[in-house]
């Protein structure tokens, strides 16, 4: 079975295990609705590749942490387009889910599918105990506050942004969490991880400024023009089409040498440069670099 099979049989069957029982039918539909059909996967997808990269010599584990931070990055979104956030009609080309649901079912899912990452990983501890514990100490770090996406969230709501806490937090903390997670889960020190995390996560703000700045809502599943809308500091607007690809490029080019020693380093690293190619928005290498050439 290739990655993205085991990530969305990994999810989904974290969702039949929600929806057992005597669950109310309206949220258990809601927390199917909120995962599939997914994203990018670009987390979890990540921290499967550290973990082969590392030996993946528990590949149960290993799942069981992809799907974990997976759910915990849709419940994320699932709030995130709520009205008392970005109030946003669309997500994943359909509607945002408090939109399909309602407002308390979208709280509900949210909710759920946060403790739901913290449940997947206590269940497959098997026997690691240990680095499920590791697992569940590397999440609830990137989750919660005072470095995860709750404070990302957080800075929103403050008068004076820190932009790069902001980012870190809010976008940097769940591929922060990818990378960590996948060594500790094939039993490596999640130490030394840090740093290809947080700099893949920069790659991605700024791939997504990029792509909020020249691709179409059809395009995105989700609105467009968002960065300009709210008025948002961002990489295009800093830096133009041109200089943000650069900074794209040699943020990842940095990214692939603090890649850590492990027996899969070479094929990590060629993992991270496909995955370059596939951030940025084809039209963002087509400008011309000069206006009109
Ligand atoms: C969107 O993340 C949220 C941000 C942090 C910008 P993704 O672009 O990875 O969303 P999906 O999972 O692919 O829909
Ligand atoms: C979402 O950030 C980040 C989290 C929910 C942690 P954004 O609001 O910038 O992302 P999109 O554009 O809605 O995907
Ligand atoms: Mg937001
Ligand atoms: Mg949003």
């Amino acid at each position: 079975m290739g990655i993205s099979d085991r990530i969305d049989a990994a999810v989904e069957q974290a969702i039949r295990q929600g929806q057992g029982g005597r669950a109310p039918t309206k949220l258990a539909s809601a927390l199917h609705y909120a995962v599939t059909p997914g994203g990018a996967r670009i987390r979890p997808t990540i921290l499967m590749s550290v973990a082969m990269a590392c030996g993946d010599d528990r590949p149960r584990l290993s799942e069981a942490a992809a799907a974990a931070l997976e759910v915990i990055h849709c419940a994320s979104l699932v709030h995130d387009d709520m009205p008392c956030f970005d109030d946003a009609d669309m997500r994943r080309g359909k509607p945002a889910l408090h939109r399909a649901y309602s407002e308390p079912l979208a709280v509900l899912s949210g909710d759920s599918l946060i403790v739901m990452g913290f449940q997947i990983l206590a269940r497959a501890a098997g026997d690691k105990p240990d680095r499920a514990l590791k697992l569940i100490e590397i999440l609830g770090d990137r989750t919660g506050m005072p470095f995860g996406i709750c404070a990302g969230q957080g800075w929103e709501s403050e008068q004076h942004i820190d932009l790069s806490a902001y980012h870190q937090a809010k976008t940097g903390a769940l591929f922060i969490a990818a990378t960590q997670m996948g060594a500790a889960a094939a039993g490596q020190d999640h130490e030394p991880w840090e740093e290809l995390g947080a700099r893949i996560g920069e790659a991605f703000q700024v791939a997504d400024d990029l792509r909020d700045a020249l691709c179409d809502e059809a395009t995105l599943g989700k609105p467009a023009g968002q960065d300009d809308l709210h008025g948002r500091p961002n990489a295009v607007r800093q830096l133009g089409v041109r200089g943000a690809v650069q900074r794209l490029d040699d943020i990842l080019a940095g990214a692939i040498s603090s890649i850590p020693k492990c027996p899969g380093e070479a094929a990590l690293a060629q993992i991270v440069r496909a995955y370059a190619d596939r951030l940025v928005p084809a039209a963002a290498r087509q400008m011309p670099t000069v206006p009109g050439e």
